[in-house]
């Protein structure tokens, strides 16, 4: 049996707190707004997990096509003994990295999610033993504080969530995580490519209507959360490309003007006939533009890799 530890640094109402906090200060701003990590509660992590299977949506195929085929470039490259996986949820794609990982002493992943993180970090010490995994309940894009584990160090953010960011979000954020390596040690980042307007805005607005629910599912998370009463159904689903910040954005319209009731901000918010909630930014990207912002960082982009279409790319930096 390999050691398994588990560690919740989020204090018991953090979530709760927060979702509060974000929900105030993005519906009374303009235009509205909703962070995107307040998809993901059961269902829409379900959701979108159908959503990494459609075949308008590329980026999972097209990052695993990488990972399958660099595995063995990032063990040698990183040299790692800890490897860090920020958004783990069920350490599937990671798996395969793990396993190429010769030298791997523990692994820690990191999410939000404890009971992703509790199936996920007790099946993988079963399959290797003698690898340590520490599991930590935490919020990624919050300070995080790493147990003390052998160097070198490998942090993982996979997926292209980099990009549901804002750019300060991103400086900050990869700040952050440079905080957490020592020189020579290295961040595995995964990131979107610009592409033609069609191909992005299809794996945003699928033709089964799966992205349009989990789109919608934020606002059931409001009403069961918050007791507010949105009425899924009375809002479209939107995905447009902008052109000019190379990002992909998700918006729910208000099909008519209505008033939606938010008990636990005892708060009121009014919706004009065709009025849109901005719910999530899926950036897109270019290698100089992802080199420049690691290197404002403090982190070498050493290895740039993508997928034969030339759809995603996975770059390796190194700290400065
Ligand atoms: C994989 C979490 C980054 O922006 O593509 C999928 C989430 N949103 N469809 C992305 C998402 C709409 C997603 N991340």
């Amino acid at each position: 049996m390999s050691p398994f530890r588990l560690t919740r640094t989020l204090p018991e109402d953090a979530t709760g707190a927060a979702l509060r906090a974000d929900v105030r200060a993005g519906l009374t701003g303009s235009p509205r707004t909703l962070p995107p990590k307040w998809f993901y509660d059961a269902r829409g992590s379900e959701l979108f997990e159908e959503i990494t299977a459609l075949p308008e949506y590329y980026p999972t195929r097209a990052e695993r096509e990488i990972l399958l085929a660099r595995a063995g470039d990032i063990a040698a490259v990183s040299g790692a003994r800890t490897l860090v996986e920020l958004g783990s949820g069920s350490s599937e794609k990671t798996r395969h990295l793990i396993a190429a990982l010769g030298g791997l002493h523990t692994y820690v992943p990191v999410d939000v999610s404890e009971s992703a993180l509790a199936g996920a970090g007790r099946a993988l010490a079963a399959e290797r033993p003698g690898l340590e995994v520490h599991a930590l309940v935490a919020d990624f894009t919050a300070e995080l504080a790493l147990p003390d584990t052998p160097g070198p160090r490998l942090v993982a953010f996979l997926g292209g969530t980099i990009g549901n960011l804002l750019p300060t979000e991103r400086a900050a954020f990869l700040a952050s995580v440079r905080a957490l390596l020592a020189p020579g040690d290295a961040l595995l980042l995964g990131t979107d490519l610009v592409k033609d307007e069609k191909t992005l805005v299809r794996a945003y607005d699928d033709a089964a209507g799966v992205t349009a629910a989990f789109n919608k599912n934020v606002l059931a998370v409001l009403d069961r959360e918050l007791g507010a009463d949105f009425d899924p159904d009375a809002f479209d689903h939107v995905a447009l490309w902008d052109a000019e910040h190379e990002w992909i954005e998700m918006r729910l319209r208000s099909r008519t003007a209505q008033s939606v009731k938010i008990p636990a901000l005892e708060l009121v918010v009014d919706f004009a006939e065709g009025e849109e909630l901005r719910t999530e930014v899926s950036a897109k990207f270019r290698q100089e533009g992802v080199r420049a912002e690691l290197a404002a960082a403090g982190l070498d982009l050493a290895r740039w890799w993508t997928d034969e279409e030339g759809r995603f790319a996975l770059s390796l930096s190194v700290a400065r």
